[in-house]
């Protein structure tokens, strides 16, 4: 296939472009970085520009692109730009398609576990209500922003993704640094659930939505074993092999982070992927003690 796949250059992408390319996908990266080289088309969503000619062909599109979201302190003008990067961005990328007379017949857009909101205990799965809130807004008019692409006809996946679990970047990245001097702990009450996913477990989610026809809708991309703050700081120190004594509470989190705090790390996503489980995709990384462990050792992905 030939495949426009938007954010690239970042965490998932980076990690996405090479497994494409070694089963011999063509990739085009769409990318608003001017010194990109050949396979590359640039674009600048803040100014709206986006000349579309160059995808002509393109039988599919995987858009990840979007502002980091733990990329600093949320301020106004950042939500914002979280916001507006994300749905302007899917609309301008679709509206300069579809001007060109480029209807890709498949579309793998991103989303997040951010859509189902702070639920506690409650188990979510695919057919669970969204949620309320900032980053469940942001989902819900993101995931709408890709509905023209339906009347292409073309098989539309909806990737809500979980924490993203990564020994270069992401959450796990900015763990790793206390928790290896040992001065790690739970956050909060530590009750809180988190839905994660390791980088290779998603990039091979990415290639079932491709290739697979019988996936669409909305897909939950995260592992099938959440684990609670607790657990999950227990399953790093032992990866690590270092204690975690020191709890960070809620309102040092609330003051250090502002209003990221509450949605980033102290609000509870039990989030499970059934629609995979029931397509039978077989995770590489279901274990969250053996995936912590492979990741500190530095194994990619
Ligand atoms: N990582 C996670 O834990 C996680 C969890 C849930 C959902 N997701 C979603 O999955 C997608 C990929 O995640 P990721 O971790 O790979 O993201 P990332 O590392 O932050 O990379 C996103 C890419 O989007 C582009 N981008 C950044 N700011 C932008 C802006 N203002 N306007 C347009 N493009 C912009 C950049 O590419 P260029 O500089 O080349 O343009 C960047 O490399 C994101 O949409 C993210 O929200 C990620």
């Amino acid at each position: 296939m030939k495949i426009l796949v938007t954010g690239a250059t970042g965490l998932v992408g980076s990690a996405l472009l090479p497994r494409l390319r070694r089963q011999g996908h063509e990739v085009l990266s769409l990318t608003r970085r001017s010194d990109a080289g050949p396979g590359t088309v640039i674009w600048d969503p803040e100014r709206g520009s986006f000349d579309a000619s160059a995808c002509a062909g393109c039988d599919a599109v995987v858009h990840l692109a979007g502002e980091n979201v733990a990329g600093g302190r949320w301020t106004d003008a950042r939500m914002e730009r979280i916001r507006s990067s994300r749905v302007d961005g899917t609309r301008l990328l679709i509206e300069g398609l579809d001007r060109a007379g480029i209807r890709p017949r498949i579309w793998v857009g991103a989303s997040a576990i951010g859509a189902y909101g702070d639920r506690g205990d409650e188990v979510l799965d695919e057919d669970s209500a969204r949620g309320t809130g900032y980053l469940a807004d942001v989902c819900r008019a993101w995931e709408a922003a890709s509905d023209p692409v339906l009347a292409w006809g073309a098989r539309r996946v909806l990737l809500r993704i979980g924490v993203v679990l990564d020994r270069r970047e992401g959450a796990l990245a900015k763990m790793l640094l206390p928790f290896r001097l040992g001065l790690g702990g739970r956050i909060g009450d530590g009750r809180q659930f988190w839905a994660w996913i390791t980088t290779r477990d998603l990039v091979r989610i990415i290639e079932r939505a491709l290739t697979d026809d019988g996936l669409s809708g909305v897909v939950n991309a995260v592992g099938p074993n959440p684990a609670d703050n607790r657990t999950f700081t227990k399953a790093l120190g032992s990866a690590l092999g270092r204690p975690t004594l020191f709890p960070l509470p809620a309102f040092v989190a609330r003051a250090a982070l502002g209003r990221m705090a509450e949605p980033l790390l102290l609000s509870s996503t039990r989030v499970v992927p059934k629609r995979l489980l029931e397509a039978g995709f077989a995770f590489e990384d279901p274990d969250l003690v053996a995936a912590l462990t492979r990741l500190v050792r530095g194994e990619d992905g």
